[in-house]
């Protein structure tokens, strides 16, 4: 049974171990990532994946404009609430959406359309990338444009995505106080 349930949990974190039924150093540690270090998109996001929180920036001249909706999978929120921290293998994905706005029957709305971007980040607690640009402090990050899914588009996590994540640093480098779901299950302990 207990073997069992590792299994699924491993296959739904996206390891191959649990997918394969077996454990080898060969084979890579999620489904997301392959033995180079190269991270994948993943598709199921919306569909299967637990909807963490979102963000609004409002501003059409910030880097960030736009509808951010965080994503991970439900075994690493399960792991989260009991522990505080990630589990190997947890995936976080923001999707970053258009805003439309128009008056509709409650008023003035704003609402998130088609995607334009995805930031991943995917946990490594064994540091299995050392010299990669792609991996640090933990995670492995890497960011996907709507006209491209199939290609990370982040050369080097230093460059594009560290500076922007030292504010979060104590909190395991996540904005974790967007993510309701995380957090105060966490800290009523
Ligand atoms: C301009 C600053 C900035 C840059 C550059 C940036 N981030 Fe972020 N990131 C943020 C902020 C701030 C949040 C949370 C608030 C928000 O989205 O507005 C966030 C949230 C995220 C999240 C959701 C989980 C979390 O940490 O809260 C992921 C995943 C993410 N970023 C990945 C990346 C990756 C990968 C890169 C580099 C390719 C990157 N980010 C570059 C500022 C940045």
């Amino acid at each position: 049974m207990r073997t069992q349930a590792i299994m699924v949990l491993a296959a739904s974190l996206g390891m191959a171990v649990g997918a394969y039924g077996q454990q080898g150093s060969e084979l890579p540690f999620s489904a997301y990532v392959d033995q180079q270090g190269s991270i994948r998109l993943p598709k199921e996001i919306r569909s299967h994946w637990v909807h963490l929180g979102s963000w609004a920036v409002m501003d059409k001249n910030a880097s960030g404009y736009g509808f951010h909706d965080v994503y991970t999978q439900p075994e690493a929120v399960a792991v989260y609430q009991e522990s505080g921290q990630f589990p190997d293998g947890t995936v976080l994905v923001k999707e970053i959406r258009e805003i439309v706005e128009g008056e509709l029957t409650t008023g003035q709305a704003r609402w998130a359309a088609a995607p334009k971007v995805w930031f991943v980040m995917i946990k490594d607690k064994k540091g299995r990338f050392p010299n990669h640009p792609n991996w640090g402090e933990g995670w492995g990050w890497a960011l996907f444009e709507a006209k491209d899914p199939a290609t990370n588009v982040s050369q080097n996590w230093q460059q594009d995505c560290r500076s922007c994540h030292v504010p979060a640093q104590e909190s395991d480098w996540v904005y974790i106080e967007g993510y309701p779901t995380l957090k105060p299950l966490h800290s009523q302990k």
